[in-house]
């Protein structure tokens, strides 16, 4: 039975669901939150379907223990490969996922090319086939697709402004440029956090004005729509929200990071699962 006092479960593979828990916060403040960062099995984008799929069992279960009354898959990856599969096993939990912002990207774009940054695992899905099929033939875009092997993993190792994460982002990004993208799409939670990263060198490529599409409002929009359709927006009580974060990684480690990537202290504890 999910109760409207009952907190959000957020999850992804590491520290990357922060960038959509944030607009969470903003936008639902009276909500109560635990987030999941499995990043003692991060990355997700380079592991087998099965594995993710797993993975995304065993936290929704945890979660579930937590006493939530929805589910935020804030991980492209895992909303890729597991979401359906999430929803026929808990088919009376609300469940968002996230998927990479084509459509918005399409409406952007002005030279009719979009170049769309995500996981391999992400980028080889079926359901991302399907979105990007559909769009595609709606609007006639041309979506460049980018694996970023490597770039979530710099983000979760804190890497946020260092020489290999530039490296890393100019040689995934100025092949997009080059091809006369100027919409870029961030189909992984990871990425908004080195978007000025991404910004800089877009600039200095002589590109200053690309468009950045990061989904993570968007997210929390539907979120909240689905929790009035259910009836179970928190009411306020007057009382601070709480959030509380669980790792599979080490706790001291995600601690500094959400401290540094949310601007907030959060009790995290370590659970293997
Ligand atoms: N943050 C995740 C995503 O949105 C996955 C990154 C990874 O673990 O590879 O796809």
């Amino acid at each position: 039975m999910l109760s409207a006092s009952g907190p959000i479960g957020v999850f992804d593979s590491g520290v990357g669901g922060l960038s959509v828990l944030r607009h969470i916060r903003a936008q639902l403040p009276d909500e109560n939150l635990v987030y999941f960062a499995d990043s003692g099995h991060a990355p997700y984008g380079s592991k087998p379907e099965e594995f993710v799929v797993d993975r995304s069992f065993r936290i929704t279960d945890f979660l579930l223990s937590r006493q939530i009354k929805a589910l935020v898959v804030a991980c492209n990856t895992a909303t890729a490969t597991a979401i359906h599969l999430l929803r026929d096993r808990y088919p009376d939990l609300p469940i968002v996922g996230v998927e990479p912002g084509l459509k918005p990207a399409a409406a952007k774009t002005i030279t009719g090319v979009v170049g769309v940054m995500a996981t391999e695992r992400t980028l080889s899905s079926n359901k991302f086939h399907v979105l990007h099929q559909t769009l595609n033939d709606r609007t006639g875009v041309h979506f460049i697709m980018q694996p970023c092997p490597g770039m979530a993993d710099l983000i979760e190792h804190a890497e946020l402004d260092s020489g290999p994460i530039h490296a890393l982002v100019r040689r995934y990004l100025v092949p997009l440029l080059e091809q006369d993208a100027d919409t870029i799409v961030l189909g992984c939670t990871h990425y908004p956090f080195v978007r000025h990263v991404i910004e800089k060198i877009a600039a200095e490529s002589g590109k200053p004005s690309i468009t950045i599409i990061d989904t993570g409002y968007a997210v929390a929009r539907q979120l909240t729509h689905l929790l009035d359709i259910y009836g179970l927006r928190h009411s306020e009580t007057g009382q601070a929200a709480t959030m509380q974060a669980y790792t599979s990684g080490d706790p001291k480690t995600i601690g500094h990071l959400i401290a540094r990537l949310l601007q907030t202290e959060m009790p995290v504890a370590y659970i293997s699962l």
